[in-house]
């Protein structure tokens, strides 16, 4: 028995050292997919703070801070918790409330001119905002984050915003989107205050998005085993088994993956139908098309009052792309990291990524609007190996090093 092990181990050994004779055409491919490829993380001229280190300070220390929420207990870590990629590694949210989508890891979002699944944002401060006064999330409301702002961060905030606005006339608790009493609360106030109480809410964004983009993925074995082939490093052969890469063969090749799953973060950041069965009522399971509209009628979108940018600065937002092909559309994920954060998909619909991968090849028809995927044809093995091969994007040394701050 030992033997029979030992022969085995040596034999895949053997036979992952073979060259795997890339052709021209695969190597070009590759190249495009290492990390040490991916620009610098492109500047947000509707922040004009995210560049300052007050600002990640402060919004480090926001992003752990449960006093952000209706119950004391929920901080954006709550869910998105540093020491699983920043994601949580459940079907979908769990904050004050269920939510009716799967957390985001948040590495990574700064590349992407639209946020959530049907990106219904269109910066990293404005996202902020959506889960703080989110009912299933933090359950909080504008007028309650100003408060905590005021009586535990009036320096780091003031030194940043300036000086903040006078909140002693007005009610405790208000938001236009709250509570019935919330609510009526808020349209009591005068617009003045209104606009006050926003721009502090949308400034808590500003400082969050500012560390948001701090976060970097660290490099992969997939990315040592292409610098090495591409360097002609023969020792790099053996970074990879046979099985990942064919794998790896396929996910460039037949499988049509890179279509979408391109570049260094193996995202288009664009938004497709694959054919996932929706999770959840109506009307939220629309996808991209309910998110458009509502990142068109955001009030802190690039061109509303609360964004730092020109409106020629906006051109993501002004030439927006529609159309009915993106119903029923997600947006296409980074598949850094993916073999370490089961449930997968928008609701965590798919349990496992051989279960991911026998999805693409089966190709089934959209409950709502159109898929975009053809039936590929793969073998049994060719499955396996593909999802082998996704499990060389990890780099797990990249997450326990965060730590939350102390306060
Ligand atoms: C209750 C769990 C929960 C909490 C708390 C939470 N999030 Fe999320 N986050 C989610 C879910 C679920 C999604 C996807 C929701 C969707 O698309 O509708 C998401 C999406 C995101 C995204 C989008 C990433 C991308 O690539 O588009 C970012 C960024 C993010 N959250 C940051 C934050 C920040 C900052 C906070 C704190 C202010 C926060 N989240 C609080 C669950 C949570
Ligand atoms: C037409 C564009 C497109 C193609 C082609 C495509 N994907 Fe995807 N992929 C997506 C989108 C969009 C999602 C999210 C879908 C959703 O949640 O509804 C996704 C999700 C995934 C996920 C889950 C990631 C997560 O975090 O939930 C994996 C894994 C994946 N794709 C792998 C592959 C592989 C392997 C192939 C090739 C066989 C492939 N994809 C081809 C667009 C595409």
């Amino acid at each position: 028995m030992r033997r029979l092990v030992f022969f085995c181990i040596a034999a895949v050994m053997a036979a992952s050292a073979v060259a795997a004779d890339w052709n021209g055409n695969e190597r070009a491919i590759l190249a495009t997919l290492r990390l040490s490829q991916l620009p610098p993380v492109p500047a947000d001229p509707s922040n004009r703070v995210e560049g300052k280190p007050q600002a990640v300070a402060l919004g480090r220390q926001l992003f752990f801070d449960p006093r952000l929420s209706s119950n004391g207990k929920v901080s954006c870590a709550s869910c998105h918790d540093p020491k699983q990629q920043f994601q949580d590694g459940r079907a979908v949210g769990q904050g004050v409330g269920t939510g009716i989508r799967r957390t985001m890891p948040v590495t990574g979002s700064g590349y992407s001119a639209f946020l959530f699944w049907d990106g219904r944002k269109d910066s990293l401060w404005a996202q902020a905002l959506g889960p703080l006064e989110d009912a299933a999330e933090h359950g909080g409301n504008r007028l309650a984050f100003a408060r905590v702002v005021q009586q535990h961060y009036r320096n780091e905030y003031e030194a940043l915003f300036g000086l903040l606005p006078d909140l002693r006339k007005l009610p405790s608790d208000a938001s236009p989107l709250g509570t019935p009493q919330q609510q009526a609360a808020w349209q009591a106030m005068d617009k003045a205050s209104q606009q006050e109480v926003s721009r502090v809410f949308a400034n808590i964004g500003k400082a969050l998005a500012a560390y948001e983009k701090t976060l970097q993925f660290k490099a992969s074995r997939l990315d040592r085993y292409i610098d090495g082939v591409l360097a002609g490093d023969k020792s790099a052969e053996q970074l990879l088994t046979v099985s990942e890469k064919n794998g790896l063969r396929l996910f460039i090749g037949a499988g049509r993956c890179v279509t979408c799953h391109a570049g260094p973060m193996l995202t288009d950041q664009q938004f497709h139908n694959t054919g996932i069965a929706p999770h959840g009522p109506m009307p939220q399971v629309l996808g991209r098309r309910a998110g458009i509209a509502k990142v068109l009628a955001d009030e802190f979108n690039c061109l509303g009052p609360f964004s730092d940018a020109k409106p020629e600065q906006c051109g993501e937002l002004r030439f927006i792309a529609d159309g009915p092909a993106l119903e029923g559309a997600y947006k296409t994920p980074s598949l850094r990291n993916v073999a370490l954060r089961p449930p997968y998909m928008h609701a965590g619909q798919v349990g496992s990524l051989a279960e991911v991968v026998a999805h693409y090849r089966a190709a089934p028809k959209a409950k709502i609007g159109k898929s975009e995927l053809e039936r590929l044809k793969l073998g049994e093995q060719d499955v396996r190996d593909m999802a082998a091969f996704l499990a060389t994007l990890s780099a797990p040394d990249q997450f326990p090093a965060t730590q939350p701050p102390s306060r």
